[in-house]
């Protein structure tokens, strides 16, 4: 019998995670079967359909939203990485334990470095929202060798709590937290991410010209939705690197796979099958 997989959500009928994991298994000649899992919105819906999927022999889920936290909160186990993002994207069943893991920012680096070609060693780095985004690509990026990381928000509160927090586990790379309203006095930036949920509202998170460096890549984390208002503004700001979070979702599901299964896939097929131009 092939091993089961799934990805868990609410809503999860538009999830990509079946035709990556599909491509993936097909490429690397693993047999297993991959299905997509509603959670339901009602209180408990999560731990209930995770307790099936185990009974049933799973061996492993991806979380998407909402059930992050509640991902981490039921695991046996769980990597830094998951810790600090406060939140798991993939679970793992071994031995009758849970292991908990977030791949988000691991996979947000190695589309920004290996896809995209941009090494983010001694790169400035702008990441604008303080939610949960943030709070998984911090840690990556800085391990990545990062010389500098600002976090703006709208709240600028949240900014710098979430960098106090964070600032201690990051092997000395500098970490600042902002109002976007103070990112004028920042200077510039390699690499711009918005990691605000503002693209899904309609609207651009309010970044000056300035913050953008020469040559510098504009990158959201939104993903299929064309040219989205941030890109749009980095555009006019001069900023002629634009990409956004196809990569990273491929990406971060080449880590669960290789996690689950001891071999990486490639991932380009499953890049080229889901990358919408951004126009
Ligand atoms: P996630 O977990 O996806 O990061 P979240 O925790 O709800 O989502 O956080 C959403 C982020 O997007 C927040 O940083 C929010 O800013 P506030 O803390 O000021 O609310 C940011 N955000 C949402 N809409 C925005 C907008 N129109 N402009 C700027 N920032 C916005």
């Amino acid at each position: 019998m092939p091993d089961r997989y799934a990805v868990i959500g609410h809503p999860i009928a538009h999830s990509k995670s079946p035709l990556i994991h599909g491509l993936f298994a097909q490429a690397t000649g693993q047999d297993i079967v991959y299905e997509a899992i509603d959670g339901g919105a009602a209180p408990g819906g999560f731990q209930r359909a995770l307790a099936d999927f185990r009974a049933a022999g799973g061996r492993g889920l991806n979380v998407t939203l909402p059930f992050k936290l509640a991902a981490l909160a039921v695991a046996d186990l769980a990597s830094e990485d998951a810790r600090l993002a406060g939140a798991a994207n993939a679970l793992r069943f071994e031995d009758g334990r849970i292991e908990a893991r977030n791949f988000d920012g691991i996979g947000l680096v190695r589309d920004i470095e290996v896809n995209l070609g941009l090494p983010l060693a001694g790169r400035r780095v702008l990441l604008l929202g303080a939610g949960g985004a943030t709070r998984g690509a911090v840690r990556p990026i800085a391990r990545a060798g990062a010389a500098r990381i600002v976090i703006a928000n709208r709240t600028a509160d949240k900014a710098e709590a979430l960098a106090a927090e964070l600032a201690p586990h990051l092997g000395g790379v500098p970490l600042v937290g902002c109002g976007l309203a103070a990112l004028g006095t920042q200077g510039a930036f390699d690499v711009v991410i918005n990691a605000t949920s503002a693209s899904l509202d309609g609207q651009a998170p309010a970044v000056p010209a300035g913050a953008f460096a020469p040559g510098a890549l504009a990158y959201d984390m939104v993903y299929g939705k064309g040219l989205t208002p941030f890109l749009r503004l980095a555009r006019q700001a001069g900023c002629a690197r634009l990409a956004d979070g196809v990569g990273m979702l491929v990406e971060q599901a080449a880590e669960a796979f290789a996690a689950w299964r001891g071999v990486r896939p490639d991932t380009r097929e499953a890049l080229a099958r889901l990358t919408v131009p951004l126009a």
